[in-house]
């Protein structure tokens, strides 16, 4: 799909992947709403500003709580209001919270809320429209974690491969009705939630994701993300090298399991 005349949403605009993902779309000539929590929205607005200075009414910021329905269907809603229909929702927000067993179920629930749940509740209220008007595209932000898992939190693993099942589920239902659906899975990328990974009790540990390859400036992801929504691509890969580390799991998965404990074990040596 062209971006240029589009109608974009993307969640977890306030920094990271989702603010580099904005500024991309919007220099490619969408029409971009970016969406984030309410504390976190004043960057997003001044984004938007920005944006709209360059090329008038092409870019607005939304608060929203993507870890509810209601939060999502009026994100839905207000992006609508705002440019009218959408023809691309990026589900970017994310978490990485929890690490064990012993993650406190409070750290459960907003991991898969805001991980999983906000991806299905945003397509409930999308997906209908999209297929009355036969075409749609829905992309998420999962992560190489959903295809290889997450050495040092659970939270993190179950979401993240959850995320890239709904994903495959949304396109099997209906990517023959017209709906267009990428997921994308990268490595370690530059942002806070790498920067800010190697508290006890925050998830992900930045130097596990560090170890594991290089780590990615937003605006390089940002790149592949619109060639690969160009080719209409499912899985968005901007660390190539996931896909040979996919088929070396799928190929042996024993094999894969001694050697994700032998990294581990790296990892975790003192
Ligand atoms: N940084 C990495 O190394 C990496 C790697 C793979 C995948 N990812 C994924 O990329 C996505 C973006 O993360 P990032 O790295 O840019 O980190 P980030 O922390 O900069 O961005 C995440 C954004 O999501 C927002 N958010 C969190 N909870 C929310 C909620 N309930 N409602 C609305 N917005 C909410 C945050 O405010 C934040 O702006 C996430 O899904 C993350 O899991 C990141």
């Amino acid at each position: 799909m062209e971006l240029a005349g589009k109608n974009v949403v993307v969640t977890g605009a306030g920094g990271g992947i989702g603010s580099a993902l904005v500024a991309r779309f919007h220099a490619e000539g969408a029409r971009v709403v970016g969406s984030d929590l309410a504390s976190n929205i004043a960057v997003v607005e001044a984004n938007a500003a920005r944006m709209n200075l360059a090329r008038s009414s092409s870019a607005a910021a939304i608060a929203a709580d993507v870890t509810t329905e209601r939060g999502n269907q009026a994100l839905v809603a207000a992006a609508e209001e705002a440019f009218g229909p959408i023809d691309l929702f990026f589900a970017n927000a994310g978490v990485a919270v929890g690490r064990g067993l012993e993650t406190p179920e409070s750290e459960w629930e907003t991991a898969f809320n805001v991980n999983v749940h906000a991806h299905r509740w945003a397509a409930k209220y999308l997906v209908p429209g999209w297929i009355a008007r036969g075409e749609g595209y829905f992309c998420s932000t999962a992560s190489a974690a959903g295809l290889l898992s997450q050495i040092g939190s659970a939270p993190y693993a179950l979401t993240k491969h959850a995320a890239v099942a709904f994903a495959e589920w949304l396109s099997i239902t209906h990517g023959d009705a017209g709906l267009r659906v990428s997921c994308l899975c990268p490595q370690g990328v530059n942002t806070a939630m790498l920067r800010g990974g190697d508290e006890p009790g925050a998830g992900p540990g930045s130097s596990v994701v560090r170890a594991a390859g290089r780590v990615l400036e937003p605006e390089e992801v940002a790149e592949v993300v619109v060639a690969s929504i160009r080719a209409e691509a499912f899985l968005i890969l901007p660390h190539p090298e996931v896909l040979t580390y996919l088929q070396r799991k799928t190929g042996d998965y024993d094999r894969w399991l001694a050697g994700m404990r032998k990294l581990q074990a790296r990892m975790l040596a003192p």
